[in-house]
């Protein structure tokens, strides 16, 4: 399939010295659904910010859907690309949730009737429709992050990218934006999420990018995540579902189960004497 996005041999040094990429290059299919992993202070985050021109490239390539990220072509890009930051305090800031999500589809330059159309349904994609009305600084950590999200939705972005969502998040909420995310995706969109949730990634990424250092150290399928040298130099675990077939070396397994599907696959074989 093909890539839309594009990282050839990226650098980025920081003002004050930190090389935070050096030399990262990596690929994502359309459509895909990519885990970016790596320990703190991989460069995720500095990644991710070129991928809507917020950070152009020192030295080296981005490329989305075709196009390369530079001073030219970054408005453009940050149309297609969603990026929801981290930490939703530098991204919501209107005085209501409904301005704060109707912000970017006014500088798309969208008619009035349009934009009250995708503030009405990005609110209801992140159940947000009862506080439209509110000052966001009255909303909780995990509401504000809805909002985040609602503000890059409605601008109905072709790749959705993610800077490290579950952080904060209960588990209800964390599964809200999973059915968000698969709502998105099966629309077409790509999606990306930087994480250090490795469960998360192994039961949904169907491609997983590791970094350290600045550079990519593995991407492939999420059976990456079972690769012991991987896991270790990466500073992740495995994944808990890896982690109870691992405990038993006794089955003799050549490929350790890592999703709940294929573990439930394995233990209906198991019981049905097909094994061991
Ligand atoms: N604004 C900044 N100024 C200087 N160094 C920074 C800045 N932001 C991040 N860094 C450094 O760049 C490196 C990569 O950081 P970051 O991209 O935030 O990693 P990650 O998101 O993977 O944790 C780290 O060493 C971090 O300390
Ligand atoms: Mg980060």
């Amino acid at each position: 399939m093909a890539a839309v996005i594009e990282v050839e041999d990226l650098h980025y040094t920081y003002r004050d010295g930190t090389r935070a990429l050096q030399g990262l290059s990596l690929s994502i299919p359309a459509g895909s659904r990519v885990a970016l992993l790596g320990p703190n202070g991989a460069g995720k985050s500095t990644f991710l910010l070129h991928l809507n021109g917020l950070y152009l490239p020192q030295r080296g390539k981005v490329r989305v859907m075709g196009q390369e990220v530079n001073a030219r072509t970054a408005r453009e890009i940050k149309s297609r690309v969603g990026l929801v930051f981290q930490d939703p305090d530098d991204q919501v800031f209107s005085s209501t949730v409904g301005e704060d999500v109707a912000f970017g589809p006014v500088n798309m330059g969208l008619s009035a009737t349009e934009v009250e159309r995708r503030v009405q349904e990005a609110l209801a994609a992140v159940q947000m429709e009862a506080y439209r009305d509110k000052p966001p600084y009255h909303l909780s950590y995990g509401q504000k992050k809805r909002v985040a999200i609602a503000g890059v939705l409605a601008m109905g972005p072709e790749i959705i990218v993610l800077d490290e969502p579950m952080a904060y998040l209960d588990p209800q909420g964390k599964d809200t934006l999973l059915d968000i995310l698969d709502r998105l995706h099966r629309r077409g969109a790509t999606i990306l999420v930087a994480t250090h949730d490795v469960d998360m990634a192994a039961s949904w990424a169907d491609r997983v990018i590791i970094i350290k250092n600045g550079r990519t150290l593995a991407q492939g399928d999420p059976s990456l995540l079972v690769q012991e040298d991987i896991i270790r130099q990466a500073n992740l675990r495995f994944p808990l579902v890896a982690q109870i077939f691992r405990s038993l070396p006794e089955l003799q397994l050549k490929t350790v189960p890592y999703t709940v599907e294929q573990a439930a696959a394995l233990l209906k074989d198991i019981l049905a004497g097909h094994r061991v």
